[in-house]
């Protein structure tokens, strides 16, 4: 199984179109230490031929456009293309936008959890995902589902399972004692299997706890790709760059007691790689004495291009 990162950045991307804030500033200025980063998303394919996406951010044309593998291929019929589903995680701006760029009548499917689904169903935009010909299947949890395609197996088995999260800042209810309006499914992890060689990893691009059930699931795993959205839980207000702690987004910060590096540090997970990480975060310049942390816990940061084999 090959997975490349398409994209490692969280929503807004890296540089954000509208920051100035440091970490953007010096990306956009190309100074060394900063690479810029396209929003949240993976490429697997277990036979080298027939690709999943792991969610379709905005970026998608771009993230595309470079990578060969993912392009029409030379040897195909004029209308051809390796994407033979996505699967999405949560209903976000970043996890879902760029379905619209898989539009022009192209065979695929769509799996996602029956929340994610009905966000779907419910924004009429996607019906130029024509569904007779972009299939839309729900994950059901704990349910292990082959992923297919545009008339393939791919050779990959997902199983979804709920995370603690919240639901797309769209649809948000007022209510803070309810998570606003967040409910099962609104966001989840993926475990992902070469059902061939039985290789596997974790997804879990958006997670606001490491809580007990997911502690024991992610026990001695291979591999996860994990959310790692902020170092610390209110970087962006102190940044100046937003009103919003981490928490109140839905995201599980890197650092500090409650943090992934704290709440991994027992698991025994062999590789683990951080993937939606925003703008805000130290640890996107390579030279930070957070990035140095980090990485000593034994933590890799995602960037895009990323390539590893299972
Ligand atoms: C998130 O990850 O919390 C969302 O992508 C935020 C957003 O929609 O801007
Ligand atoms: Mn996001």
């Amino acid at each position: 199984m090959l997975i490349r990162i398409l994209g490692a950045a969280a929503g807004g991307g890296f540089p954000q179109w509208n920051c100035n804030g440091r970490n953007s500033a010096a990306a956009r200025a190309g100074k060394p230490g900063f690479r810029p980063r396209t929003q949240c998303s993976l490429a697997v394919t277990a036979n080298e031929r027939d690709w999943v996406l792991f969610n379709a951010s905005p970026d998608l044309r771009q993230q595309i456009n470079e990578t060969p593998a993912l392009g029409a291929q030379a040897d195909g019929p004029l209308r051809n293309s390796p994407i033979k589903a996505v699967v999405v995680t949560g209903a976000d701006v970043d996890f879902i936008a760029g379905l619209l760029n898989l539009r022009e009548l192209q065979p695929f499917s769509i799996y996602g959890s029956a929340r994610v689904l009905e966000t779907l169903a419910a924004n009429s935009i996607f019906n130029v995902l024509d569904p007779s010909v972009v299939a839309r299947r729900t994950l059901a949890f704990g349910q292990p589902a082959s992923i297919e395609g545009a008339g393939c197996d791919t050779g990959l088995v997902v199983e979804a399972f709920p995370v603690p999260g919240k639901v797309a800042l769209y649809l948000e209810s007022t209510r803070a004692d309810d998570n606003y309006g967040s409910r099962e499914g609104d966001a989840i992890g993926l475990k992902v299997t070469d059902a061939a060689s039985g290789q596997h990893f974790f997804f879990v691009p958006g997670c606001a706890v490491v809580d007990a059930e997911l502690a024991d699931r992610l026990k001695g795993a291979p591999l996860v790709f994990f959310d790692g959205t902020l170092y610390t839980d209110d970087e962006m207000i102190r940044q100046g760059l937003m009103q919003k702690t981490g928490q109140r987004m839905g995201h599980i910060s890197i650092s500090g007691p409650e943090g992934s590096i704290a709440s991994f540090a027992p698991l025994g997970v062999k590789r683990k790689i951080y993937v939606h990480i925003n703008n805000s975060n130290p640890v996107l310049d390579d030279n930070s004495p957070e990035r140095q942390a980090t990485e000593a816990a034994g933590w890799e940061v995602g960037v895009d291009g990323m390539e590893i084999r299972l």
